[in-house]
């Protein structure tokens, strides 16, 4: 599989993410579900960061963090220099929407929109506005996961791959400061694995992008730049 990333440029703002102290906690009192320890962490520019851990071990907690998708109980979170509110506030919604990019593992395509409207859904949330050139931004967005030709295909008429890959455009379509990945590869075969795997590896060297992500997939865990592990909420991490 040739990918065709030269044409795909990133916004060249340098980038920054550092958490202070964040963990979390579901539940309370004798319920309570200790999901991620205190944890201090500064993401540098262009890493490309893979998480392993046992199921349970606290990997989507940290990411959905991360990606401003749910609150922290305790601690900080700072992008480029400004701190994220930790209430549900527009001015969140806002730092999501413009640095932050979600891959998931069930894709979460909405199926009664057309390849080119779920990723224009994801760009006009971004902007709070229709781009003059959201057409141009979609079709270099799938030019770089080479699906131009899938454009006006629902995603039921799509393969598990191929749905995938959607997902990857409408998240890297806003060129976001950074690329989280939750076990982006778990549900799909091990060929079209190999291609998501790939594809990932090329947004990080060729476009310089920051990637966070899930995985168990050794192939993924070899090409990350650095490893962590976590364990009961804990993480270890060569940063
Ligand atoms: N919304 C939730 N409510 C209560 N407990 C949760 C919730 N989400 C996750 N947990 C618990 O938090 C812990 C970490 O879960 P998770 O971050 O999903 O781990 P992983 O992604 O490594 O499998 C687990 O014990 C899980 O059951
Ligand atoms: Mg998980």
């Amino acid at each position: 599989m040739i990918i065709n990333l030269c044409t795909y440029s990133l916004k060249s703002s340098p980038m920054s993410i550092v958490t202070q102290n964040i963990s979390k906690t579901y539940g309370s009192g004798s319920l309570a579900v200790h999901a991620l320890r205190p944890l201090s962490l500064t993401i540098p520019n262009n890493i490309f960061l893979c998480l392993a851990g046992p199921s349970g071990s606290g990997k989507s907690t940290l990411l959905q963090l991360l990606g401003l998708l749910d609150l922290p109980s305790t601690g900080s979170i700072r992008i480029n220099d400004t701190m994220v509110p930790n209430t549900d506030s527009p001015i969140r919604d806002q730092l999501r929407a413009q640095h932050i990019g979600f891959i998931f593992q069930r894709f979460h395509l909405m199926e009664r929109l057309r390849v080119y409207e779920n990723i224009a859904l994801s760009l006009r949330i971004t902007h709070n506005k229709t781009l003059h050139n959201e057409t141009e931004l979609i079709q270099e967005a799938l030019e770089a996961v080479q699906l131009s030709d899938k454009i006006n295909r629902y995603p039921k008429e799509l393969s598990g791959g191929e749905q995938q890959r959607v997902a990857i455009a409408r998240a890297i379509c806003k060129k976001p400061t950074l690329l989280i990945a939750d076990e982006p590869t778990a549900n799909l075969d091990s060929q079209t694995s190999l291609h998501i795997i790939k594809l990932l590896h090329k947004l990080h060297q060729k476009q310089k992008m920051t990637i966070v992500c899930a995985s168990h997939d050794p192939l993924l865990i070899q090409g990350a730049t650095h490893q962590g592990t976590l364990l009961d909420g804990s993480l270890e991490v060569d940063l």
